[in-house]
């Protein structure tokens, strides 16, 4: 029987193979880590709520030397170390609604195999090669020493304790032979050089450079400033010791023993370089999975797999899309290395690599890669932040290009208290109350303008979908919001609480309110990618199965009982964001022990009195003696105000920009930040060009409103209430920026 013409066949679903980039299992999560894995796991629910079938999987990076150095400094094993950091993942997944598949370590049985097959394959491929190599051998240890583990004097500017791969001060790059006098950053020993046998995989070979040329610039796979920036690798590159060479080099996978990770075959003592077999860990992940999931899926017509699926029948579908979610500093491993490994050694190449900015907070300060800064995801969890608000907000940022994103508190309250609650929640709650009360919960007829509004709503669907396909989810909530806006529009000209009041108005009242029901089933529907909990709650209320991206098209029938309201989401409290930012107990301590007016009052330190002595100088009795040498250590300096500026957002704060005569890497001189509580005191312009004192070594501070570098010196007395003022130091006459004041 021919199938009725006007219904076209349902396009077969999507069957995608998702990956997040795998997180080294040397520290707990950070923001920037959950900002990706928001970012994926919007996209996988995205397309399962259009049908696809996703494997969606992660795991730990477990090898390479910080990893086992790190292990050794803390009295385990690697394997030990990176199973208790693995034991500390789930928290931070559940607690942010991420739906991984599965999650396991690049040190797994299957990872193993993995790792040596493709090396193998590669190999026969004769791609594969050995050259003689001399480096730093650290003869206490017993090691070859990384880059980043010798230290020794800049051989540019002569600057003490840099790095052997560049230096932090002139940032001058260069090999670690290059350092003068250098020594094991592990011992503290004379490195030796000596002789090692190292293997490398030949990416200059033409058959490398004529696959990644193509698949890296045929528009298909990574994002056009990604290819952008790949193709110039194709043409220069940097040499360890600064200088450049043509085209791509080879790429050098092996370390010697002793090191945490996969024996090479046949080469004793010789082990993978990590970023060999971390990106095989996604295979690995994935053929666990396949292994533990016994899914029947039959490929070619009706055969299904009595007991699961191989990963190699599961990657051979012709259908199958695997695509990848990364950052932006992990580019070339995953648009050269990557696809390179796959395509030589026979297997499917990647369809996509997402490539992600990097997630800043308050302001750009940067962020470290490995520990983080700013925003401890545990602890905005355990203040009762809600989990769905940080995923709205980073959905209303994400656009789906390689660009840095800020995480900002005045933005996040806004964003969530005006748009999400005000906008989108207030809709339900409108409606709700009166469908209850006045119409047995029982949805009615829309009227001619609502039908046309909700047609509105509907008529979006499919450009949504286009958003959240290219995950420009910014654009997608942008344009839900706009529904948002015209759905309140209606509500403000039909005033449905008048209604209620006047008589003879009962079935417009009915009428309005189911429209607002209706509205915001297809809002939740556009949202549900990003706030899959809160969606679970609204399908509860509405009485409806789970939401599916094709309800767009339908609606809820005339006399659908819906569910009693409850409230669905609550506005974000501001406080509860100074909290976040503010610093754990101990440092709090230390700073109040240093106490000096300009330390701007934070709630943690505002609770305690200060003693108050009305017979001692200033009203507080004097501290104890300390020796020179505690004096010391702290280095004050001459400073220039250069800037001042009221801080939005708070009323004892001014921003300073001084100069204290530093100078950056390049040359130029630089500037510090500096928060100071004494806005009650002066105006901004009081300050500027002034000269003033500050401690110039006080650890950076993070405060909501950025960084403080330093402390500006000022007088006041203990009891502010009964002796106000504060008064900022200014040395005499004379004095230059960054004179020490000893
Ligand atoms: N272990 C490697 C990846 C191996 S993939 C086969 C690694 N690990 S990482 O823990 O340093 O980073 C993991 C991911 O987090 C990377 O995609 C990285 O770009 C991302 N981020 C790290 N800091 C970030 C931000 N501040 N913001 C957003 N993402 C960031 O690299
Ligand atoms: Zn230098």
């Amino acid at each position: 029987m021919a199938p009725a013409p006007s219904k076209p066949p349902m396009p077969a679903p999507r069957k995608l193979f998702v990956t997040t980039a795998l997180p080294y299992a040397n520290g707990n999560f950070h923001i920037g880590h959950i900002m990706e894995y928001i970012q994926a796991d919007i996209w996988v629910r995205f397309q399962r709520m259009n049908g696809a079938e996703v494997n969606f999987v992660g795991a730990d990076d477990a090898h390479g030397a910080p990893i086992m150095i790190a292990a050794e400094k803390a009295g385990k094993t690697p394997q030990q170390f990176v199973a208790d950091i693995a034991a500390g993942r789930k928290p931070y997944l559940d607690g942010f609604h991420i739906a991984f598949d599965n999650w396991s370590s690049t040190d797994s049985p299957e990872n193993h195999e993995l790792a040596k097959q493709i090396y193998l394959d590669l190999k026969a491929a004769g791609l594969i090669e050995t050259r003689t190599i001399e480096q730093f051998f650290d003869p206490e240890k017993n090691m070859f020493l990384p880059d980043r583990y010798i230290k020794g004097e800049c051989p540019n500017c002569h600057a003490k304790d840099q790095y052997g791969d560049n230096c932090e001060v002139c940032g001058k790059v260069y090999a670690p032979t290059d350092l003068i006098n250098p020594y094991s950053a592990l011992s503290g020993a004379k490195p030796v050089l000596k002789n090692s046998e190292h293997f490398f995989f030949k990416l200059s070979d033409p058959r490398c450079v004529a696959f990644l040329e193509e698949w890296t610039q045929n528009g298909q796979h990574v994002q056009p400033e990604v290819a952008r920036k790949v193709k110039e690798w194709f043409s220069v590159r940097t040499n360890p010791d600064g200088s450049t060479s043509e085209g791509l080099g080879d790429w050098d996978i092996s370390r010697d023993a002793p090191y945490f990770g996969i024996e090479i075959p046949d080469a004793p003592g010789k082990y993978f370089y990590v970023w060999l077999d971390a990106p095989v860990g996604y295979l690995a992940s994935l053929k666990n999975l396949l292994d533990k999931a016994c899914i029947e899926v039959d490929i070619d017509d009706n055969t299904a797999e009595p007991s699961g699926m191989s990963l190699e029948r599961y990657m051979a579908q012709p259908e199958l899309e695997q695509v990848h979610f990364i950052g932006k500093d992990i580019i070339t491993f995953h648009t050269l290395f990557w696809p390179a490994m796959l395509k030589f050694s026979g297997r499917k190449t990647p369809d996509k690599i997402c490539v992600h900015g990097f997630l800043t907070v308050n302001n750009g300060e940067k962020m470290s890669k490995s520990r983080g800064t700013g925003l401890d995801p545990l602890k905005y969890l355990s203040l009762g932040l809600n989990a769905e608000w940080l995923r709205y907000y980073l959905a209303a940022k994400l656009n789906g290009k390689n660009e840095d994103i800020d995480f900002n508190p005045e933005d996040f309250v806004a964003r969530v208290n005006s748009d999400l609650v005000g906008k989108y929640i207030n809709i339900a709650s409108r409606a709700a109350g009166f469908i209850g009360k006045r119409f047995g919960g029982r949805l009615g007829t829309p009227g001619d303008d609502g039908t046309a509004l909700l047609e509105a709503l509907r008529a979006a669907a499919p450009a949504l979908r286009e958003h959240y396909d290219a995950r420009d989810t910014a654009r997608a909530v942008r344009e839900t919001m706009a529904l948002a806006d015209k759905v309140n529009e209606y509500v403000d000209a039909n005033k449905p609480w008048e209604l209620a009041k006047k008589e003879g108005a009962e079935a417009r009242l009915h009428d309005v309110c189911t429209v607002c029901i209706e509205a915001f089933r297809l809002l939740t529907l556009y949202l549900k990618p990003v706030m899959p909990a809160l969606a679970q709650n609204v399908e509860a209320f509405l009485k409806i199965a789970p939401l599916q991206w094709a309800d767009a098209e339908g609606a809820l029938p005339a006399g659908h009982a819906i569910g009693e309201y409850k409230h669905l989401m609550q506005r974000v409290d501001a406080k509860l964001l100074d909290q976040l930012f503010e610093l754990p107990p101990a440092t709090a301590s230390e700073e109040k022990a240093a106490a000096a007016p300009a330390t701007p009052a934070k709630p943690a330190t505002k609770n305690v009195a200060k003693p108050v002595d009305p017979d001692a100088p200033g009203g507080e009795a004097l501290a104890e003696t300390i020796g020179i040498d505690d004096f010391a250590k702290v280095d004050l300096r001459i400073a220039k105000i250069l800037a001042c500026e009221a801080v939005e957002g708070s009323t004892k704060l001014l921003r300073l920009t001084l100069d204290v005569g530093e100078k950056g890497e390049d040359g130029q001189p630089t500037t510090r930040n500096v928060f100071s509580g004494i806005a009650s005191a002066y105006r901004p312009e009081q300050l500027v060009g002034k000269l003033t004192v500050m401690v110039a070594n006080l650890a950076p501070r993070k405060m909501k409103f950025g960084l403080s570098e330093g402390m500006v010196l000022a007088a006041s007395h203990a009891d502010e209430k009964a002796n106000p003022g504060i008064f900022v130091l200014e040395p005499f006459p004379g004095a230059q920026p960054g004179m020490r004041v000893r």
